[in-house]
C-alpha cells in the first residue's frame, strides 16, 4: 500500500513538471453523446495552430477514441524515447497526439476497465508522455459526467478551464445545464458554450436553415452568465472530411471555419 501511494506521489509529482510546461489546458465536454466533442476539438486545434500555437491533443476518451482518424492517424504507434519518456504521435500542423487508439491491438477490441483503471492509465499516460512546451493542450472527453472528466479535472489541477460543446434543442439544453453545473462542481471554470450544428447553409442559395429549436446555445448562456463562444453550422463536408482525416478548417471560406476563427480569437481573449 506504501508503495503504491508513493508511485501515485512521484506521478503526479511528474504531472506537474510536465503540465508547468503547457501553457493553456482546455478540456472539451458534452452532457450528450454524439454532439460533436470530437470534430470540435481537432478544428479548435487546427484553428489554434494556424495562428501559430503549439498544441497537443489529449483524447481522453477511453472507450471510443476517434481524434486519431480524425486527423489521418489511424494505426500509428506511440514512440518510447531513449529516457523512458513517452512521445505523442505528430499530426497536421504538428499537434501532438495522445490516445488509447495508438495502444489497441486491434479496433474491435473493447476497453473494458473500470473508474480506478482508468484513472490509473490516465494517471501513468500524463505523468510519461512527454508534449515538450506546448501553448494549448485540448482535452477531448467522452460525454456525459463519467470517470474520465473527473480524473481529468483531479489529474490538472491547474486547467484553464471547459468549454461545453451543445447542439439546439430541448433535450440537449438540460444536458448541458448538467454540464456546466458539473463543471462548477469541480471547481472548473466554464470558457463557454459551442453550439454545433446550429443551423444548415443552403448550399444553392446561402439561406440559413435552423434545422433545430435554434438559439438554446445562446438562452443556456444567458441562463448561466457564460459566453457563447460560437455557432457552427452543420456541414456535410464537416462529416466527409473527418471521416477522410483532413479537418474541415482547411477550407478557409466555409462557415465553418470562420466560426471556428472567432472561437479561438475569444478563447485567447478570455486567457489573457
Ligand atoms: N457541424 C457539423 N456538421 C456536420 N457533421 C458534423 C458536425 N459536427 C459533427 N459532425 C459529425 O457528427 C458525428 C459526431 O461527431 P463527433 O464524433 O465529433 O461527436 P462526439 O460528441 O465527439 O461524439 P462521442 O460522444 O461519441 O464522443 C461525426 O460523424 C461528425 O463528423
Ligand atoms: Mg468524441
Amino acid at each position: 500500500m506504501e508503495e503504491r501511494k508513493k508511485l501515485i506521489e512521484e506521478q503526479e509529482k511528474k504531472i506537474r513538471e510536465r503540465m508547468g510546461r503547457v501553457k493553456h489546458k482546455i478540456a472539451v465536454i458534452s452532457g450528450k453523446g454524439g454532439v460533436g466533442k470530437s470534430t470540435v476539438t481537432v478544428n479548435l486545434a487546427m484553428a489554434f495552430a494556424l495562428k501559430g500555437y503549439s498544441v497537443g491533443i489529449l483524447d481522453a476518451d477511453i472507450h471510443g477514441p476517434t481524434i486519431p482518424k480524425m486527423l489521418g492517424l489511424k494505426g500509428r504507434k506511440l514512440q518510447v524515447s531513449e529516457s523512458n519518456d513517452i512521445i505523442p504521435v505528430s499530426g497536421p500542423m504538428n499537434i501532438k497526439v495522445i490516445s488509447m487508439d495508438f495502444l489497441l491491438q486491434n479496433d474491435e477490441d473493447p476497453v473494458v476497465w473500470r473508474g480506478p483503471l482508468k484513472m490509473a492509465a490516465l494517471r501513468q499516460l500524463l505523468a510519461e508522455v512527454e508534449w515538450g512546451e506546448l501553448d494549448y493542450l485540448l482535452i477531448d472527453l467522452p460525454p456525459g459526467t463519467g470517470d474520465e472528466p473527473l480524473s481529468i479535472a483531479q489529474l490538472l489541477p491547474e486547467m484553464d478551464g471547459v468549454v461545453v460543446v451543445t447542439i439546439p434543442s430541448e433535450v440537449s439544453e438540460s444536458v448541458v445545464k448538467k454540464s456546466v453545473k458539473f463543471a462548477e462542481l469541480l471547481r472548473m471554470r466554464v470558457l463557454g458554450i459551442i453550439e454545433n450544428m446550429s443551423y444548415l447553409l443552403c448550399p444553392k442559395c446561402g439561406e440559413r436553415i435552423e434545422v433545430f429549436n435554434s438559439g438554446a446555445g445562446r438562452k443556456i448562456a444567458e441562463s448561466f452568465g457564460i459566453p457563447l463562444l460560437g455557432q457552427i453550422p452543420l456541414d456535410p463536408k464537416v462529416s466527409r472530411e473527418a471521416d477522410s482525416g483532413v479537418p474541415f478548417i482547411i477550407d478557409f471560406n466555409s462557415a465553418a471555419s470562420k466560426a471556428f476563427g472567432e472561437i479561438v480569437s475569444k478563447i485567447e481573449k478570455a486567457l489573457n
